[in-house]
Parts: C-alpha cells; sequence; structure tokens
C-alpha cells in the first residue's frame, strides 16, 4: 500500500551536526542482556532494527572504564581498544542498512558496584553504593579524579568513532551516571567550582560535552540524554526548574538533545500506569529553550501521535525504545502504509526482565526480538513450509494464535479451533481487568494477520473432543488449551493444600474473572508474585470492597522488580486502602478466619475473611492431551504424525512465554529429534588471548 501522505513529515532527513539522518525514526539507548558478553547477538539484534527502518539505532549503555562496572547486569563495554571489535559488529550491522549507529557512553558513578573489576566507585561526594545493598561506599572525587573521568570519556568517544559510530552520547540520565549526579544537588554535597550552584554543579557536564565534540565532533554528532525531571519534586531536577536551566545553559553545546525523566521506572512506565506520550508534559518546554533536534519518548506506536509530536513543536525526532522492541519495522510499515501491521507493544515491560536477570532480552509481542542470531529468527520473514503437513491447532489463546499465524505465513493448511466466541485466551480474560486493556493487542495484531491468510481457517465456539481430532484429517495436531487457577492453596509457600481452602468462599482469579462477586472483608493470597494478585485486589477495592493482600513474599507483587513496576504497584494499592501483609503464609481457612503464619518465625496470627482469592498457581488443562495418549495407534491410522502440547497446557508461564512457545513450535516441528542445543551460543573466544596470558598460575 501506498504510505498516508499524512505521515510524510516522519520521513523527512533531519540534520544532526555533520551527520543526516534519513527519517524522524530514532531507536534509543536500550539494553538488552546480550551487550558485551554476546556481540553476536547483540550486533544481528540493531541491524534487524536497521532493516526495519530505524534512521538512528542507538546501543544501551556503555560501560566506558572498569571502575563503572555494572556487573553482574550485562551492557555494552568500550574500556579498551580490545572491546572496538565488539562494537564493529553493530556498527557494520547498521551501516549495511543505511542507519546511523549511536553509542552512548557511560560512567554509572556509584551505581556501579564493581564487582568484577573490584574498583573503588566514584561519586560527587561519598556516598552509598545505590541500586543495591552492597555494603560499599563511593568516594567523593578529587580534582585528579574528574580530570582522569574526563580523560577516560575522551578516550572512549575516540575509540567509539575508531568502532564506526555516528552519534556519540553524554549521558545525564536516569539517577545513573556521573554527570547527573555531579548535576544533582543531593548527591553533589561539593565546595569547590563542581558544587553548590547549579553553574558549577553543571560544569562537569559542560566539559564532557565540550571534550566530546573537541575529540570527535568533526565526524560524529554530539547528543546528551538529559533527565529533564526525576518526579521526585523540590529533592530532584525539575522541568519548570533546574531541569530547564540546564537546557537553557547548555543548549547549543551539544548537535541534539534526547530528553526523558528520570529515574528508569519513571520514564519506561508500563501500559498499566501510563498512556502513550506520557512524558509531553515534562519536556515540552526543551524545544523553546535550544534551536538543536530534540528527541523524546513516550511509547509511541501510533503514527498519528508521532506526527502530532512534530507538528506541535514538542520533538523533531520520534524515540522508542519498546516500540522499536515490539516491532522492529515500524518505521517501514509506516512508509509503506501497512499500519495495520504494526505490532504494537502492550506496556509490559517483560522486555526489562532479560536485562534484570543477565539473560538475552524478550518481549511479548515479538518473539524474535534477542533470537535473530542464535535462532536466525526474523520479525518479517519465516522460512516457507518444508512439506504438505496440515494442522489443526486447538486454542486461540497467545500460543495458539501465534502458532497459527507463523505456520500460516508459512504456507501451511491450518484449522484454528477455539471453544470461546471471542479469540484470545487468557490474554482476552486479563485485558478486560483495569488497567491491561493494551495487552488486548497481543490477540488483536495477531487476529489481524490471521485474517490475510486465506490458508487459515478460524473455527470459534469450537470446543473440540478427541473424536472429533481423529476425524478431522489434519496431519499434525496443536494443543494450545491454556491452564486454570487452582483452588487449593499449592504454589511455592504451600506445596500441600491449604485446609479449608475448599469451601466456596475461596475463589481463584478464573472466578473473578467470569463474574463471581466477592464479599468484604475479602483477602487476596498472593503465592504468584507476578501481577495478577495486585490488579486483582486493586480491582476488588475499586469495588468498594474491604481487602488486604497477604503475601508469603517480603513484598507485593515480587516479581515485578524486574519489570520495574514493583514500587508503583506497591504504592498504588496502598493509596487505594489495600491493607498489604507481606511475609505471611495462610495455614487454614474456618470460613471466618484465615490462619497466618510468620514466614521466618512461624508466629501464628488470626485475619478475618469472608471471602478469599487465591492466586497461587495454575494447572495446564490437558483434557485433550489425556485422552489422545491411550490412543496412539488410532491417531497413526487417522494419519496424525504428531500431537503437541505447547504453552500454558504444557507449563503455566508469562504470555511472552506461550508466544514464543507458539512461535518456536511452529519453527521448529520439522526438526529432527536431536540432543543437540537448539541455538547457536558464544562462547569464550580463546583464540584471541594472547599466548603468554594463557598460561595459567
Ligand atoms: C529494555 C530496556 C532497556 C533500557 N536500557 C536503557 C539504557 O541502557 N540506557 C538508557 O538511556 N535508557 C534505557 N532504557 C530507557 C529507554 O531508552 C526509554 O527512554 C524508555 O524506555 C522510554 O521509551 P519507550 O516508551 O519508547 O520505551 C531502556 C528501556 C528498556 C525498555
Ligand atoms: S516486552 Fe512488552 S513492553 Fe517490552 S517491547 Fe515487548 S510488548 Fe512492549
Amino acid at each position: 500500500m501506498a504510505r498516508d501522505p499524512r505521515y510524510d513529515i516522519l520521513f523527512e532527513p533531519i540534520r544532526l551536526g555533520p551527520v543526516t539522518a534519513k527519517n524522524r525514526f530514532f531507536q534509543v539507548p536500550h539494553c538488552n542482556g546480550m551487550g558485551h558478553v554476546k556481540p553476536l547477538g547483540h550486533a544481528a539484534m540493531r541491524g534487524v532494527k536497521a532493516e526495519g527502518g530505524w534512521a538512528v539505532v542507538s546501543t544501551e549503555e556503555v560501560e566506558i572504564h572498569p571502575s563503572s562496572d555494572v556487573s553482574p547486569y550485562i551492557e555494552g563495554r568500550l574500556w579498551d581498544d580490545r572491546d572496538i571489535p565488539a562494537l564493529r559488529l553493530m556498527t557494520d550491522a547498521v551501516h549495511a542498512h543505511g542507519a546511523l549507529a549511536a553509542i552512548e557512553l557511560v560512567h554509572a558513578g556509584t551505581h556501579a558496584a564493581n564487582l568484577y573489576s573490584r574498583d573503588v566507585a566514584l561519586a560527587p561526594s561519598p556516598i552509598c553504593v545505590v541500586g543495591s545493598y552492597t555494603p560499599a561506599q563511593a568516594r567523593g572525587m578529587n580534582k585528579n579524579d574528574i580530570r582522569a573521568y574526563r580523560r577516560w570519556h575522551r578516550n572512549a568517544a575516540l575509540r567509539a568513532r575508531r568502532a564506526g559510530f555516528d552519534i556519540i552520547y553524554v549521558y545525564a540520565g536516569h539517577d545513573l551516571s556521573l554527570a547527573m549526579h555531579f548535576l544533582q544537588k543531593r548527591h553533589n554535597q561539593r565546595s569547590d567550582e563542581y558544587g553548590g550552584s547549579l553553574v558549577n554543579r553543571a560544569r562537569l557536564m559542560r566539559e564532557l560535552i565540550e571534550d566530546t565534540k573537541d575529540a570527535v565532533g568533526a565526524d560524529c554528532a554530539v547528543a546528551v540524554r538529559f533527565a529533564v525531571d526525576e518526579l521526585r519534586g523540590e529533592d530532584g531536577i525539575q522541568c519548570h526548574e533546574e531541569g530547564r536551566e540546564v537546557i537553557a545553559m547548555l543548549g547549543e553545546l551539544p548537535d541534539l538533545w534526547d530528553v526523558n525523566v528520570s529515574d528508569w521506572s519513571n520514564d519506561s512506565q508500563p501500559s498499566r500506569f501510563a498512556a502513550e506520550g506520557y512524558q509531553e508534559q515534562f519536556i515540552s518546554f526543551v524545544k523553546s529553550v535550544t534551536s538543536k533536534p530534540v528527541i523524546g519518548v513516550g511509547r509511541f506506536t501510533s503514527p498519528d501521535t508521532m506526527v502530532s509530536q512534530i507538528r506541535r513543536g514538542v520533538l523533531d525526532m520520534i524515540g522508542a525504545a519498546r516500540p522499536s522492541i515490539a516491532d522492529p519495522f515500524l518505521p517501514n510499515k509506516i512508509a509503506n502504509g501497512d499500519i495495520d501491521d504494526i505490532r504494537e507493544c502492550i506496556g509490559c515491560n517483560i522486555c526489562i526482565t532479560g536485562d534484570m536477570t543477565c539473560t538475552p532480552i524478550r518481549c511479548t509481542q515479538n518473539p524474535t526480538m534477542g533470537e535473530e542470531w542464535r535462532k536466525g529468527w526474523h520479525p518479517e520473514r519465516v522460512p516457507p513450509r518444508s512439506g504438505n503437513d496440515s494442522f489443526l491447532v486447538i486454542g486461540a489463546g497467545p500460543a495458539g494464535l501465534e502458532c497459527a499465524r507463523i505456520l500460516g505465513q508459512r504456507g501451511y493448511a491450518v484449522s484454528l479451533a477455539e471453544a470461546e466466541s471471542v479469540l484470545g485466551g487468557r490474554v482476552t480474560r486479563e485485558s478486560r481487568l483495569p488497567g491491561l486493556s493494551a495487552w488486548a493487542r497481543v490477540r488483536d495484531y495477531r487476529q489481524q494477520q490471521l485474517n490475510k491468510l486465506s490458508n487459515v481457517e478460524i473455527f470459534r465456539t469450537s470446543r473440540v473432543t478427541a473424536d472429533e481430532i481423529l476425524e478431522f484429517g489434519a496431519t499434525r495436531v496443536v494443543l494450545a488449551t491454556g491452564a486454570h487457577w487452582r483452588r487449593d492453596g499449592i504454589a511455592r509457600a504451600n506445596l500441600r493444600p491449604i485446609p479449608g481452602f475448599d469451601r466456596p468462599t475461596v475463589l481463584t482469579p478464573d472466578d473473578l474473572m467470569n463474574g463471581a462477586l466477592a464479599v468484604s472483608p475479602v483477602v487476596v493470597f498472593d503465592d504468584d508474585h507476578f501481577y495478577l494478585g495486585a490488579v486483582l485486589a486493586a480491582q476488588l477495592r475499586g469495588q468498594g470492597l474491604d481487602v488486604t493482600l497477604v503475601t508469603p513474599a517480603d513484598r507485593v507483587s515480587a516479581w515485578t522488580v524486574h519489570t520495574i513496576e514493583q514500587y508503583r504497584v506497591q504504592k498504588e494499592l496502598l493509596s487505594q486502602g489495600v491493607a498489604v501483609i507481606t511475609s505471611r503464609n495462610i495455614r487454614g481457612f474456618d470460613g471466618q478466619h484465615l490462619q497466618l503464619a510468620c514466614t521466618y518465625t512461624g508466629r501464628e496470627s488470626s485475619l478475618t475473611a469472608a471471602c478469599v482469592v487465591s492466586v497461587t498457581s495454575r494447572l495446564p488443562d490437558t483434557a485433550l492431551s489425556d485422552a489422545l495418549e491411550p490412543r496412539a495407534a488410532e491417531l497413526a491410522a487417522a494419519g496424525i504424525v504428531s500431537v503437541t502440547s505447547i504453552g500454558d497446557c504444557l507449563a503455566p508461564s508469562t504470555i511472552a512465554a506461550a508466544v514464543y512457545a507458539g512461535h518456536r513450535h511452529a519453527r521448529e516441528f520439522d526438526w529432527p529429534e536431536s540432543d543437540a542445543v537448539g541455538f547457536r551460543r558464544e562462547l569464550p573466544h580463546l583464540a584471541d588471548v594472547p599466548l603468554e596470558e594463557r598460561i595459567p598460575l
């Protein structure tokens, strides 16, 4: 299709100092759990973004010195010349598609615990190492340290240019860099020319910009990433005060400004807490105080919103991290008029869990993310079919929908049977809960794609039996029937049923999602620890009930630390008046009282409850696989060569894991059985180590 002329403005080139971006799409820095440890995987992922039309593709944070070692987190690394070849892989991959490569040079200051390098952390003034409970402190930097830091940054910029980068960042964002720590009153208690007034606190940032311009400014654009507001009131930088003054002071020094809010949890807010474009109120002033191009972020997936940002003079370029992860081809799809094919980010922050768990990035919407090199998966291309198989996929939840989509795109004949009248399974049910409506995009994107495939037939309201499967005539059967929440309380804290949980006043999340009504006082028992317990507690509180959330963990929704929303989740519950009891297990329920036990001491207490919602674990729905297992001979006689369970009906997990399972089966079902590792690995390359360094002591 032809591009809608309304979007032409997004494809106008823009000059960034000595370089020119071919359009207005800027993939801002994002870490990915591959970084310097898996440079081939990293480069391939960035290359795909460039192929998808982003004019600028950035690295993640890149450490410039061993005293900025954020291990065990895996970021980029540019400590010395030996780090250049790994980064060169990325710039080559990006340049191959006509995009510019940007690098974010970072000294993390007191956020670097230096667990690998064992260097002492650095800060403007003595302070604890933050961001963890590491029992160490950073030392306050003296003038020599400041001179050394400026030298490291300059040398890193020179190395970055040698690695082929076109845009070099000075980073003062997220409360995560020395340049920002010097700016912040609470971090900087110095009394010399680097402390006190804002002019003094901004001195180092000015010097870093000037040093970088001087070192590489003839060939490379110098960008500044700056958090104009920390959303912590007077204790932090605010956009109407120092945030504005910094840009007014330094506005013309760099070639472009990339502005956002801090800290990371405020910047990458999930859809549960912030809508598309949520940063505009903080950053909209920037263009009025600098003539340089301005980039900003806000989970932009709608081309209309993007155009509006540019036309209204808020931004010059559309910055995106998550939208580029969910759909690396977003710019090209807009360029080609394929708006309906955009795989919109759902704002779930599963992508952040890769970094937080030090493993390769993953994405709910885009199962190929992080698999570009190791599995050779491309987000837009699939291999053609390898035979004449026909498929019956049973269950149109996230796994079944994705499996049918990829099988269909490979050219197989696919029948997709769904018991309900609406597709989507758990995605549809959960997206009706407060704050989760954007999650329906997982279903909507796939449904839209399936509608285009004439070789895929969808049967709604079709609860299939084992006999019907045998009669259907497909050669391969895929079971994607999902899972249901257990009633008996078994999960992590309880490996045996909780006495009294067989009462009718104990409800499961499925009961609530199917319309069952809870009564006050209601206790939500969360031994699942992801989002659902807190979401249901908030929903019940919104209905006016007296709600207590009890969890054996030491905080609400403990696993959401990895989606960087835990603080917000707990704050929301407390603000709404949900009572929170942590570190307590449930020993029993007599219909009126819950018997609680401290997870540390075992000390018991009692809590009044008329109703309990048990958010514990799930049981796979295996009725069909159980029914088919003893009928192998009949299956063979019917010409069925495989029956495979995927997603939650095999082992319940995240929606991201279900989509991945569907995608993987559709790509790999025809692989020969093998014990070999099913993906390429990046192993230590000893050949690069000089002989004299290889001799053990
Ligand atoms: C997985 C992930 C990793 C990120 N890593 C970085 C990083 O290394 N450096 C940085 O400046 N910002 C990082 N960010 C923040 C993004 O650059 C961006 O500012 C933020 O996500 C808001 O933009 P979005 O709504 O387009 O995602 C990261 C964001 C995500 C989602
Ligand atoms: S994981 Fe979720 S938030 Fe992250 S890019 Fe994918 S859909 Fe968006």
